[in-house]
């Protein structure tokens, strides 16, 4: 069995999940049953992020401790992924033991082998931001961009990882590897962003300044600061487990690739002597309006009101067919209704619905034995071998929104195929050959069916087998072998409805006023 090991970002803990963080999860949740799917050995690592300037002042103004804060937050993180039917192996607080070990760890090893130094540093410091500033960060008439907050000129010592050093080294990895960044464009971005001198990473801040992070194992004065102590998170939950480590995919936001992800991340394996990890699933933003969605700007959907109202499947659905991953896409509850109403609810609902009514209507709640193939279920056999075949590869290849497009068509000819049978009209008619038409059509419509449901069911992991069970089918363990065309429904009893997908409520706003 394939070791695929597989990281979402970890999420801070200084505002409630969002959207955003909610797709990071389905997404990674789909390539992680995907693989498992595939016959991979799949271990989900997710998790919160927990230490930093903005948890230790919010904790202050909440008068609560950093901690208490923390796990606060970090349970909601938590309860959430039930909720998204995420099927995440671990779950990673950077303030458990397990973390802090680790990170010091490295630290200790960094330190002992001469890549971090001690040095004087002169700046402006931005407290927002948490970030020292640099001249090219000005605005053109000398002030600073709002977004750093109150800018003051600090004096300080703090120690530096020798990040320029490893700068020739990357360059050349990257050229090596030009897949590993996906999708490609970004890791050109990447290449674009090295031409540049890289400086040496500031690592800590005084801990006068930040209590509320790792102290440095070599200079208990000093907390460690956000991404050395982060990005470690990978690699401490699987600390024990090194052909885990060795096969790590992290699935990020495009915000956070350069340069953590890209460029520090790398480096600091490196010089650890660690294997790097195999690929970065780069996705893009949900926005709202044209502006990203984010607890700071207040334009933030919460997920779990879309989940209570639509179910997490049809969530999980509208997310991965709307968007192609690395790009960006505006979210839109009317265009949530578009997805919701036409492929769910007409196009699959449908389907679930005539199967069950027809079975039970016209066979007795029994799937017939299809009769020979005529030209009809020729064709919808063909369609299915090639949406089979081409929605694997592209799955593989993260492409899951044109994968789950095919799946739709398929299911769109198949409810096409059911009225030119007219299983209703064959019904009527006493022929032999009409009734064995009746048959073929019955076991057919049944058969794509639990075809097509079985093809997405990494993406509805709660539908699939409730149709399953109204089919009176239960799969086989091998994936692969479910998604061959064949007779697996004959003579299986099935229920006489399903309420899938059901119509939503009316908004309140647009109900019709009471008649004077
Ligand atoms: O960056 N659309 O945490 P975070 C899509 N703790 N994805 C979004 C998004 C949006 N509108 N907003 C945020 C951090 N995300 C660090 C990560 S990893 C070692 C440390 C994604 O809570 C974002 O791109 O700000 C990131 O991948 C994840 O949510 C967590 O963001
Ligand atoms: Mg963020």
């Amino acid at each position: 069995m394939k070791q695929y090991y597989l990281t979402t970002a970890i999420d801070y803990v200084n505002g409630s999940p969002h959207l955003g963080h909610a797709y990071e999860k389905v997404l990674t949740d789909v390539i992680a049953r995907f693989r498992r799917q595939m016959g991979d050995k799949v271990h989900f690592l997710t998790g919160t992020d927990e230490h930093g300037q903005k948890v230790q002042a919010s904790a202050r103004k909440r008068g609560i401790t950093p901690q208490q804060l923390a796990d606060e937050v970090s349970a909601e993180f938590q309860s959430l992924l039930p909720k998204l039917n995420i099927s995440n192996d671990d779950f990673i607080r950077t303030t458990e033991p397990r973390h802090k070990a680790v990170v010091r760890e490295i630290l200790q090893q960094l330190y002992d082998k001469g890549e971090i130094y001690l040095a004087e540093y002169k700046g402006f410091y931005s407290t927002r931001q948490e970030q020292f500033l640099q001249e090219k960060d000005r605005n053109p008439d000398g002030s600073w961009p709002e977004l750093f907050g109150e800018v003051t000129e600090i004096t300080e010592s703090n120690y530096f990882f020798k990040l320029r050093q490893y700068q020739d080294w990357l360059v050349d990895f990257l050229t090596k590897n030009p897949d590993w960044i996906f999708p490609r464009f970004r890791q050109t971005q990447v290449l674009e962003f090295l031409k540049e001198p890289l400086n040496d990473l500031c690592i800590s801040r005084p801990r006068e300044r930040l209590e509320w992070g790792i102290p440095l194992p070599f200079d208990e004065k000093f907390v460690t600061y956000v991404w050395f102590d982060a990005l470690v998170n990978y690699y401490s939950a699987v600390r024990q487990q090194p052909d885990v480590w060795r096969e790590a995919h992290h699935v990020i936001g495009k915000d956070i690739l350069v340069p953590p992800h890209a460029v520090y991340w790398p480096i600091m394996l490196q010089a650890a002597g660690l294997a790097l990890p195999r690929q970065l699933i780069v996705h893009g933003w949900w926005m709202q309006r044209g502006a990203k969605m984010s607890k700071s700007t207040g334009n933030a959907l919460n997920p779990l009101d879309l989940v209570a109202e639509f179910g997490a499947d049809a969530f999980r659905y509208f997310l991965i067919r709307e968007m192609n991953v690395g790009q960006d896409s505006d979210f839109t509850r009317e265009q949530f209704l578009v997805r919701y109403n036409s492929e769910l609810a007409n196009n699959l609902g449908n389907l679930v619905n005539r199967t069950l009514n027809m079975t039970t209507r016209f066979a007795g709640g029994m799937v017939p034995a299809a009769g020979p193939d005529q030209d009809l279920e020729r064709s919808l056999r063909a369609l299915w071998d090639k949406t089979r075949d081409e929605f694997i590869p592209l799955c593989e290849g993260f492409q899951f929104h044109t994968a789950l497009e095919r799946a739709m068509v398929f299911l769109t000819e198949t409810n096409a195929y059911i009225e030119k049978r007219a299983p209703w009209k064959l019904g009527k008619s006493p022929a032999a050959a009409d009734q064995e038409l009746l048959r073929t059509a019955l076991a057919t419509m049944a058969e794509a069916l639990r075809l097509a449901v079985a093809l997405i069911q990494h993406v509805t992991p709660a539908t699939t087998p409730k149709i399953n069970a109204v089919l009176g089918y239960t799969p086989g363990t091998v994936w692969r072998d479910e998604l061959n065309w064949g007779a697996k429904l004959t003579g299986a009893k099935v229920a006489e409805a399903l309420v899938l997908f059901p119509r939503p409520a009316p908004p309140a706003a647009a109900a019709t006023p009471a008649k004077k």
